[in-house]
């Protein structure tokens, strides 16, 4: 039975402008204990198909189970079974840190819990704010008391929506330890985050979303196998001709093109050199996630069809109807 399992889902959204599909056919299974990645850009659809998971939203048409247990059916018992760290900061004012794990713990009707609390207190850099007033705490604090709430009933499945936005180098090498020991110890973890390197690090298997449909899912590795080898990368002293720019990834000065061999690399530089421009700090390293992701979503036709995507459903056709029925949220 798969930790969670996405069913056909689909969402539509009621817009002044029309309606919007937000999910179009999400269909994903994730695995008890598996690490996995939900990537996608702004508005691809990640915190919306969160917000069904947690019951927050009904879809327009599919389903979705935790551990067996219909979300809509079986809310209670899902829901349960779900720890959610949500991407907005939303939290009660008039609580202090303890409290407000206290009353989360209370909710779920789990009693005697300040063993457990004072572990994540402990774990997530939050000791010396138990006290706390939650209005007192700066954003990267809020975040990791998110992080306690979203645990503190010990949910054997764990969505962690871009919980280290806006949260600094030490605590994201803390929380990935801590989130790391609790999936070796059987947890399962849906992460979403814009940070590759770290869903690169952390992540077993990982889903592509582009506008609502699952453009890639695959394992990490083949991902990265699918990549185009390596990356020459370089500095330049003023801008590139049209024709270069379009084939690299530009960030500011530095620029960099995908390489499949020696050919590529001499071809490129000669290019920059006619150009009349002068390359500085040149390097080669090996094509990492951002490339493959970047690939993916550049992919014109919308199917990442060069990327491996065994298990995934292939997206149903173009002429899908693009109604709206305006179900609103429970
Ligand atoms: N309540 C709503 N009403 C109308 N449109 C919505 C609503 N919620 C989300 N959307 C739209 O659905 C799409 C998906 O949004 P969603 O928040 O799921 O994206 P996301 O992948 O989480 O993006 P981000 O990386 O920015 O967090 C967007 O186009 C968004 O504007
Ligand atoms: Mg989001």
């Amino acid at each position: 039975m798969p930790a969670i399992s996405f069913q056909s889902v689909t969402r539509n959204f009621q817009t002044a402008s029309g309606s919007l599909r937000a999910l179009d056919d999400v269909s994903l299974d994730i695995g008890e204990g598996e690490f996995f990645g939900l990537l996608g850009p702004n508005g691809a659809g990640k915190t919306t198909l969160i917000a069904i998971l947690a019951g927050l939203l009904r879809p327009t048409s599919g389903r979705v189970t935790v551990l067996g247990h219909d979300v809509q059916a079986d809310y209670a018992r899902a829901r349960r079974m779900l720890g959610v760290v949500p991407q907005e900061l939303v939290f009660d004012p008039f609580f202090n840190v303890r409290e407000a794990l206290r009353f989360q713990s209370g909710y779920f009707g789990v009693k005697h819990n300040d063993d457990w609390i004072d572990e994540l207190l402990q774990s997530l850099g939050l000791a010396d704010k138990a006290s706390a007033n939650m209005r007192q705490l700066s954003g990267g604090m809020k975040r990791r008391v998110l992080v306690a709430q979203a645990l503190v009933h010990k949910p054997p499945v764990i969505v962690l929506d871009e919980p280290t936005a806006g949260v600094d180098v030490e605590l994201r090498q803390t929380l990935w330890q801590f989130i790391a020991r609790l999936n070796k110890q059987g947890n399962t973890v849906l992460l979403t985050t814009h940070y590759l390197e770290e869903a690169e690090a952390l992540c077993a298997r990982i889903a592509m979303l582009k506008q609502g449909r699952v453009v890639a899912l695959d394992r990490t590795s083949e991902l990265l196998k699918s990549a185009s080898g390596n990356v020459l990368r370089f500095k330049i002293d003023a801008e590139l001709p049209p024709a270069l720019a379009r084939q690299a990834r530009i960030t500011g000065r530095i620029v960099q093109f995908p390489a499949h061999g020696a050919h590529d690399i001499e071809q490129y530089l000669a290019a920059v050199r006619e150009a009349g421009l002068h390359a500085e700090d040149v390097e080669i390293r090996k094509a990492d996630l951002e490339d493959v992701f970047l690939a993916v979503m550049s992919d014109k036709s919308g199917s990442g069809a060069d990327i491996p995507s065994a298990g995934a459903k292939p997206s149903s056709g173009s002429g899908a109807v693009r109604e709206a029925t305006g179900v609103e949220a429970k």
